[in-house]
């Protein structure tokens, strides 16, 4: 039977979860498994299976999914991102119908027009629009598997546009060696559950300091960087408290240079169209973004005021 047909049994157990307590805030542990391992699991594993997976990530569980990209696509990502970089004009539209795919640089002064504090360089890209990287339809086949994780459709909103209130959006961003973070913030849950990353590089080849963070109990990191590789992917429920450590702090800011953190976003994001849009919520202030990796255990906080 074809997946969409498929009674989508996380639906209930999400359902059943959510109304016994609520969200979760905080991350438990890191649970690193193979992609293939954990693709199989959640579309052919028992419902005790399923169960578990959705229990787990419930608690705060974050799962790092090894080898789910092939490292000749990550590259692939980067390379056409940075040649759009260097030939399309940087640009912002509201998602509103007919929204062109475009890109952005937030930097210092543009970030403050964001609910979370943030420097990125961020590639968008609607699945209406033109596929300029030749990738939507490799990237979809793993979407699926969240979605329907997410107790929906693994097909669920491919083919809406920004009319439809629900819209999907391919990311791809580059956090420049010197200046990209991400504060501490969650993400809305209400049109997929659980938070998709793909990484594209990696701390100690591509970079050698920052990278992506946990808040779990007592103020206490999850480094996630210590066993990201690229190609890995990673999920964990939208409310858990996450960001990016700024990435080679000591390093001077060049705009113009491709280095540093590159990292593949999905995300099903409510429209312009929604008057209320639902979007991230900081907490930054309450959780101060950590420098990493943290050295003989002791945790420094990053200092943004310069
Ligand atoms: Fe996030």
């Amino acid at each position: 039977m074809k997946l969409e047909r498929i009674h989508n049994k996380f639906t209930e157990i999400w359902h059943s979860l959510e109304k016994k307590s609520p969200k979760p805030l905080l991350a438990r542990k890191l649970i690193v498994v193979d992609y293939k391992k954990f693709e199989e699991q959640v579309f052919h594993g028992s419902f005790q299976t399923r169960k578990k997976i959705a229990q787990s990530l419930y608690k705060g569980d974050v799962y790092l999914l090894k080898k789910a990209l092939n490292k000749k696509f990550c590259e692939k990502l980067i390379k056409g991102a940075w040649k759009i970089n260097k030939k399309e004009k940087k640009g912002f539209y509201k998602i509103k119908e007919n929204c062109p795919n475009f890109h952005r640089l937030i930097d210092y002064k543009i970030t403050k027009k964001y609910s979370s504090n943030h420097i990125k360089h961020a590639f968008y890209f609607f699945p209406w629009n033109k596929d300029p990287i030749n990738m939507y339809k490799k990237i979809y086949k793993k979407w699926r598997l969240f979605k329907f994780l997410g107790g929906f459709k693994a097909k669920q909103y491919e083919e809406n546009t920004p009319k439809d209130g629900i819209i999907d959006r391919f990311q791809i961003v580059h956090y420049p060696a010197g200046a990209g973070w991400l504060e501490t913030h969650n993400d809305p849950w209400h049109n997929q559950r659980v938070i998709i990353s793909g990484f594209l590089s990696e701390r100690n080849k591509d970079y050698k300091t920052g990278g992506f963070y946990y808040y779990k109990k007592n103020k206490k990191i999850l480094d996630c960087d210590y066993q990201i590789q690229t190609g890995d992917m990673l999920t964990s429920y939208a409310t858990v408290l996450h960001g990016v450590s700024q990435i080679d702090s000591s390093n001077k800011i060049n705009y113009n240079s491709s280095k540093g953190r590159w990292f593949l976003g999905l995300y099903s994001n409510d429209s312009d169209h929604i008057k209320k849009r639902k979007t991230t919520m900081s907490w930054g202030k309450k959780f101060l973004t950590p420098e990493l990796p943290i050295v003989n255990n002791k945790l420094k906080l990053l200092d943004i005021s310069k």
